[in-house]
């Protein structure tokens, strides 16, 4: 990224060069602005010797989005959605789940959360996509967790939530209650990794206990932007790093107290995170002793394969699917406290019927 402003200097003379040749032959580039044109005014609004985009750049680049591993994905169809910019934007224009395989992909970068250089103006930095979300799970239906705030609305939370969300699986549980049998054939069948927009929604458990599962209140208030983005220390957490917590800082609470001036050190507001990481592991543990989960590698017990498919009761399968969302959500709670306690505790009370 060093070399940016570099390139830069270059980009914008050439660019003024293609925009000069119908007016005749033009002489060297001269500095930066020096030759007077237009839209070197609008790119210096944004590539300037000012800090902001340097910081945001910066802080960027230490996100897990900016690495690697998240990118090598973008190679098959089905996963590049999520983790290609190409996948990304192929999705958004065709409006299904199914993506291309993309070699050479980009990352998630600058472009696909903005609308950098299309009109080459700061209003570029608007976000490129806040419609509610059609989760893969149901297409058919749609989640808005747009937040009203001062002056407007902020949709960022439906930004995330197009990748933030769990797969769906084959076979699919049609009963939650039901306790006939679906033969899996493979043991990482299960919602994925990232369903924390649909845990911050109050959606996506499949729910099997003997009244629904409640929701906390986040998503009216607050969303990804406010905890993921908030006061930034380095490239550690916050702002565009989206990190809630480093060995560094420690938990970024400077993210919370605008809303719960009292939080102390850590995100365990009200002792929450500890309780939900407790029902989570009695959880655990039931699953294990009744065969269902196998803790050494947090999949489905197998042996399962395509060839050689296990079967589970419906209503085993809910309870394994809502533990992985809990599993896979992270957040122990923070996302939607009274969701999480709720799924966990229906769980809990099913296994504990078990003979
Ligand atoms: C809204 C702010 C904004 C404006 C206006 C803008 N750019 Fe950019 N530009 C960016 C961002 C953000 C990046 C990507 C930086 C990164 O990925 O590290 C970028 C990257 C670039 C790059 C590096 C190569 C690339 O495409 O990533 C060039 C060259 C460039 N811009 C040229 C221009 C020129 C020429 C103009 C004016 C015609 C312009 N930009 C206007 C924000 C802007
Ligand atoms: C184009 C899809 C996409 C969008 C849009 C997206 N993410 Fe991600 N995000 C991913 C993928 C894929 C990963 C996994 C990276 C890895 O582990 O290699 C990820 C990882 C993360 C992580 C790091 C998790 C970890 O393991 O530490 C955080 C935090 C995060 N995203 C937050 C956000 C927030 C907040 C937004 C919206 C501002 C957002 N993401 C938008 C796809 C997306
Ligand atoms: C609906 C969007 C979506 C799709 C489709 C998707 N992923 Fe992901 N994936 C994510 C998100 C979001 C994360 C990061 C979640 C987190 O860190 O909490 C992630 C994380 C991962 C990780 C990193 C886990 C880790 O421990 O860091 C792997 C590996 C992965 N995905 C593989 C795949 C593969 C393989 C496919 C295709 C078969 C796929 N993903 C399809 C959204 C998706
Ligand atoms: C995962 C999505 C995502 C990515 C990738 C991303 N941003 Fe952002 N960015 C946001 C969100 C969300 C906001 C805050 C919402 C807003 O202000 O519209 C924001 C705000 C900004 C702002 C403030 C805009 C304003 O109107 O004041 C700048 C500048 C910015 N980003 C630069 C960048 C640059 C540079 C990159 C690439 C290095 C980048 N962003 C990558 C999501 C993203
Ligand atoms: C109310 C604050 C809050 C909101 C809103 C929020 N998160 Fe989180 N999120 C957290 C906390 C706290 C953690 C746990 C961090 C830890 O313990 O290190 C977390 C964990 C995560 C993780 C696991 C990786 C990590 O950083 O620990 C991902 C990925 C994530 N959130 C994505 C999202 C997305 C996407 C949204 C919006 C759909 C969102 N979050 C909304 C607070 C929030
Ligand atoms: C924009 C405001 C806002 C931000 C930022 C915010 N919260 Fe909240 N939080 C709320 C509101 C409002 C509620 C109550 C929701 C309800 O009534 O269901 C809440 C409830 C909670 C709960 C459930 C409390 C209980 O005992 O039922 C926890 C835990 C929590 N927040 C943790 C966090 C953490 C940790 C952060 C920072 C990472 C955070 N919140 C950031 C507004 C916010």
């Amino acid at each position: 990224m060093l070399v940016l402003s570099g390139i830069m200097v270059m980009a914008v003379s050439g660019l003024i060069f293609i925009g000069c040749t119908k007016e005749g032959p033009q002489g060297p580039a001269g500095a930066n602005g020096t030759n007077g044109k237009d839209a070197n005014a609008t790119c210096t609004l944004c590539h300037n010797f000012g800090d902001t985009v340097i910081v945001k750049i910066f802080q960027y680049d230490a996100s897990k989005h900016a690495s690697a591993s998240t990118i090598i994905e973008a190679a098959r169809s089905g996963c590049s959605g999520c983790h290609s910019h190409e996948g990304f934007l192929e999705k958004l224009q065709t409006g299904s789940s199914v993506t291309q395989a993309y070699n050479d992909a980009a990352p998630i970068n600058c472009r696909t959360c903005h609308t950098i250089h299309s009109t080459y103006t700061p209003a570029d930095w608007a976000l490129r996509n806040v419609e509610p979300v059609h989760p893969y799970i149901d297409s058919t239906s749609s989640i808005d967790l747009t937040v009203t705030i001062p002056g407007g609305t902020d949709g960022t939370s439906n930004l995330c939530g197009k990748c933030h969300q769990a797969r769906k699986n084959t076979p699919w549980i049609t009963n939650p209650k039901g306790t006939d049998s679906l033969a899996v054939t493979s043991t990482r069948w299960g919602p994925h990794h990232g369903p924390q927009f649909l845990m911050l929604a109050g959606k996506g458990a499949f729910e099997m206990g003997s009244s629904a599962c409640g929701t906390s209140n986040h998503k009216g208030n607050a969303t990804c932007r406010n905890c993921h983005m908030g006061p930034a220390q380095g490239e550690s957490v916050g702002g565009h790093t989206l990190t809630m917590s480093s060995a560094e800082t420690g938990d970024n609470v400077a993210a919370c107290r605008p809303c719960h001036s009292s939080i102390g050190a850590t995100f365990d507001l009200n002792g929450r995170q500890t309780e939900i990481a407790g029902l989570y592991q009695t959880l655990k543990v039931k699953l294990a002793q009744k065969n269902v989960l196998d803790t050494i590698n947090n999949v489905l017990k197998g042996p399962i394969s395509a060839t050689k498919p296990k079967k589970f009761t419906q209503i085993q399968l809910s309870v394994y699917w809502n533990y992985c969302m809990v599993d896979a959500d992270r957040s122990m709670g923070v996302h939607n406290y009274v969701y999480t306690r709720d799924m966990l505790n229906a769980g809990i009370a099913y296994m504990n019927s078990l003979p």
